[in-house]
């Protein structure tokens, strides 16, 4: 048996695709998970999660419980001696974390701040940290490097992951037996290649790949593009699109940095490609072999012109790049999204 390793949200997107990469690396997950943001299957395991089980042909212990929930985590941590912990729980719309500042705060600050106290009095002192490339708020130079000013964050959610780095950053600098390792995601999107498991958002889409996905799949009518007079190849916003079986591998090669008691390190989990909304959707009629139809629409508060990362120290100190290119992460997406035309609910239509 594996090293254990507790993955908080572990149903959710992101999280799901690392406890496959964990299991297939010989780690052995323990899932936990509120079921805020993640579709509940029947009974209490979430569908991603028993998914995976079935792909893989195993078993994940996976326990529906709240990181505000501190006697429930307290009571995990007395079970279970884990070698490291995978942190994603956490609020993380965008839109909505401007509409609902203190909600977003209260939750994802306090939550980080139980399970760091409750590692610290359980002797659990290697951390990885789903961040966020948002905390680099306005790019101020291209490609985006670890020493690009952060900070300037220009929403809720975004300034939420750029507070959990300081404290972790401090918790790390006062303990000195401490890991941590944060990684700074840009766009995560496609899917696991099985097509069985996916990003699965409820309600409308905040971000594009789901958005053009549904509409491909005859779920949306027509795709906004928020802008096409920004400074870019084709005046539409361009981002760093990284396949999220890539971004998952990045966390296996996180968990073997904190073996080198490495401190507190930072690393953008990107591609260093930048495309444009326009270039993602021709990439998704071509995947799809259906036409996107989409109007331009006035630009989205917040939004910058162009992000993308340069990814060179996380390949040369974590030894990890990014493989899948817009193709590879179209199709895996394609596959997902038309397999699971409504996600992982089931239709009630026919
Ligand atoms: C990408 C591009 C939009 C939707 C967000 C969060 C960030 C991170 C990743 C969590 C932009 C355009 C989008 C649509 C569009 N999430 N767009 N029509 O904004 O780069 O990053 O998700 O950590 O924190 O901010 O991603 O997918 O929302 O937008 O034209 O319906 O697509 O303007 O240029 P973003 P996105």
């Amino acid at each position: 048996m594996g090293e254990k390793i507790l993955v908080t949200g572990g149903a959710g997107y992101i999280g799901s695709h690392c406890v496959l990469e964990l299991i297939e690396a010989g780690y052995h997950p323990v899932v936990i998970d509120n079921f805020s943001n993640a579709v509940q299957g029947e009974g209490v395991v979430a569908e991603s999660i028993r998914r995976i089980e079935k792909l893989l042909n195993t078993t994940i212990e996976f326990h529906q419980l709240d990181l505000l929930d501190r006697p429930g985590l307290e009571n995990l941590f007395k079970k279970h001696t884990f070698a490291a912990v995978m942190h994603f729980a956490g609020l993380k719309a965008v839109g909505e974390s401007v509409e609902q500042p203190l909600r977003y705060y209260k939750v994802n600050l306090t939550a980080a701040m139980n399970l760091i106290e409750v590692m610290q009095t359980n002797n659990v002192r290697n951390l990885v940290f789903s961040s966020s490339a948002t905390v680099y708020g306005d790019p101020t130079r291209l490609p985006i490097d670890e020493q690009h000013p952060v900070g300037g964050c220009t929403n809720p959610y975004g300034k939420t992951k750029f507070f959990i780095e300081e404290i972790i950053k401090d918790q790390c600098k006062a303990e000195k037996d401490w890991n941590a390792v944060l990684l700074r995601y840009f766009n995560p999107i496609g899917a696991h290649s099985s097509g069985l498991i996916g990003e699965d958002p409820q309600g409308i889409p905040n971000n594009l790949l789901p958005y053009v996905a549904q509409v491909a799949v005859g779920r949306r009518q027509c795709l906004s593009v928020f802008g096409d007079d920004y400074d870019t190849v084709d005046g539409t916003g361009v981002r760093d699109y990284i396949h999220v079986v890539d971004l998952s591998k990045g966390h296996i090669a996180a968990l073997k940095k904190l073996k080198e008691n490495c401190g507190c390190k930072v690393y953008n989990l990107g591609t260093g490609k930048g495309y444009s909304v326009l270039q993602v959707v021709k990439g998704m009629e071509k995947a799809s072999g259906k036409e996107i139809p989409y109007k331009i629409a006035p630009r989205r508060g917040g939004d910058v012109a162009s992000c993308y990362a340069d990814p060179k120290l996380a390949e040369e100190e974590l030894g990890w790049k990014a493989e899948f290119d817009m193709e590879r992460m179209c199709a895996d997406l394609w596959r997902w999204q038309s397999m699971n035309p409504t996600g992982f609910t089931k239709s009630t239509t026919s």
